[in-house]
């Protein structure tokens, strides 16, 4: 039996996810040892591989079949738009994709003015100002720190992802429009889900029976 290869985002989402696995009895202790610079942990009575990588690269994992799974967010999933199947929201990780800036800066948002727009994702703001919005903007692509952009005068606006909001607050800035809201999804290859359907099925039906009673225990 071939290994399955499950790449998850480093960082905060990457714990979340493992907690969710292990309540389907998918373990994998080595990978907590933060200590660790060991790149790739192998669960052998399962047959399961897990690696952690930057956000960003887990959909282009996935695309290439180098894993067979990722668990990222919506966020990178949308920039990024590789060839994958999105299988199951997770629930994990939720925020919300906005555009954000000064409370003066909405004003440039209603009238369809030539506008300046920093961000992490730019084919996300692209998309929402040329295609939803119908109006000229100036995207600036940034690599993190995106609040400061409004408050140097790099741009009149960010889009960014807002969590609880205080880094916004923090810095005199607000939420101007809402594009969409962001959790953290597992993808699939095309050629893995159909080539390990069995095994890749099985346990996309025990995680969505974890996810759902997660949500009705939420009500
Ligand atoms: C993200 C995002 C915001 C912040 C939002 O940044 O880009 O800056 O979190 O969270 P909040 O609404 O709870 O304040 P991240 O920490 O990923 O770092 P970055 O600045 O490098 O993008």
């Amino acid at each position: 039996m071939k290994d399955i290869t499950i790449a998850l985002a480093k960082g905060r989402l990457a714990k979340k996810a493992l907690g969710i696995f292990e309540q389907i009895g998918i373990t994998c202790d080595e990978m907590k040892d933060e200590s660790s610079r060991k790149l790739i942990f192998t669960n052998e009575e399962r047959k399961l591989k897990f690696f952690l990588a930057k956000a960003t690269d887990v959909p282009t994992y996935v695309e290439y079949g180098a894993a067979d799974i990722g668990i990222v967010g919506k966020d990178t999933i949308m920039e990024e738009a590789r060839k994958l199947y999105e299988v199951i929201d997770l629930g994990i990780g939720r925020c919300r994709m906005c555009v954000a800036g000064p409370p003066q800066a909405k004003e440039l948002l209603q009238h369809g003015a030539l506008i300046r727009v920093a961000t992490k994702y730019p084919r996300i703001a692209r998309d929402y100002f040329y295609n939803k919005k119908h109006q000229t903007a100036e995207i600036i692509k940034l690599n993190g720190s995106i609040e400061l952009a409004p408050i140097v005068g790099l741009s009149e606006v960010i889009v960014d992802i807002v969590e609880t909001g205080s880094t916004l607050r923090e810095n005199g800035l607000e939420v101007l429009e809402e594009i969409c809201p962001l959790s953290a999804r597992m993808v699939v290859n095309q050629v893995s889900m159909k080539m390990e359907h069995d095994r890749i099925s099985d346990m996309i039906v025990r995680l969505r029976n974890i996810v759902q009673g997660q949500e009705g225990g939420r009500l």
